[in-house]
């Protein structure tokens, strides 16, 4: 692969940004300064900007925590997307949500352009689980956390069709006015509309975990980061 293609596939630099990078010295290969920005680089030679070694994978995965206001989309005319909180030369790359949460809701969203793993994870029929700490206005009894563990059936309205919810889990905090509920679908506003089902109403709503991945509690509301190879390796279980 020539070397621009290599820096531009690994989301560092354009192609335009590679030749200037060159010209500079920036770009060292196996520890020679790089003649041409167009020379073909081999598998398994060190290339490295700024001395910091680029890798280039096929597909890239990103854990991003996502803050309050801003839209599960790779585009919106009006609202601040997921993507606009990624560096320039990440945008590059055909990134977009694997999944959506709601504009309101917090938490762990999967960036990537692996359309297979994406087409796979959220196929209903892998069961990958979702947890979401939630907050309600009414303490949940234990009559409506067997409703809602045993599947509600959800009205239509004029986002969706009538669905009653496949059984899940709910662990309640003490007071019930708060807990963590575990998810293995995810249709539009499905916890909010399961609460309204059980006659409460979510008052706060954080994805915490995605396919048995936990969001990094050292990512603040819009930090993100790369997911480890060990990360890695779960989430291509959970696609199998
Ligand atoms: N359920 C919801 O109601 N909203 C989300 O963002 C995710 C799950």
């Amino acid at each position: 692969m020539r070397l621009d293609k290599y820096m531009s596939a690994a989301g560092v630099l354009s192609r335009k940004e590679c030749a200037a990078a060159v010209k500079r010295g920036r770009i060292l290969i196996g520890g020679l300064p790089a003649a041409k920005a167009d020379i073909q680089v081999q598998p398994g030679q060190v290339i490295t900007l700024d001395g910091i070694p680029v890798v280039y994978r096929e597909f890239t995965y990103i854990m991003m925590h996502k803050p309050q206001g801003v839209v599960s989309a790779t585009d919106d005319p009006g609202e601040r997307t997921v993507l606009d909180l990624l560096p320039e030369q990440l945008r590059r790359l055909n990134l977009f949500p694997c999944g959506r949460l709601d504009k309101n809701t917090t938490g762990f969203v999967l960036l990537t352009s692996d359309g297979v793993l994406s087409h796979r994870v959220l196929a209903p029929k892998r069961h990958a689980e979702k947890v979401y700490r939630f907050k309600v206005k009414f303490p949940l009894s234990d009559q409506d956390i067997e409703t809602l563990e045993n599947g509600v059936v959800l009205s239509a309205d004029s986002y969706a069709e009538e669905w009653k919810t496949a059984p899940c889990r709910v662990y309640p905090d003490a007071d019930g006015l708060g807990g963590e509920i575990v998810l293995t679908e995810g249709k539009y506003h499905q916890i909010k509309r399961m609460m309204e089902a059980v006659h409460n109403q979510i008052t706060a709503l954080a994805r915490v975990s995605f396919c048995g991945i936990p969001l990094d509690p050292a990512l603040k509301p819009g930090e993100w980061r790369y997911l480890t190879d060990e990360e890695e390796a779960v989430l291509k279980k959970c696609a199998e």
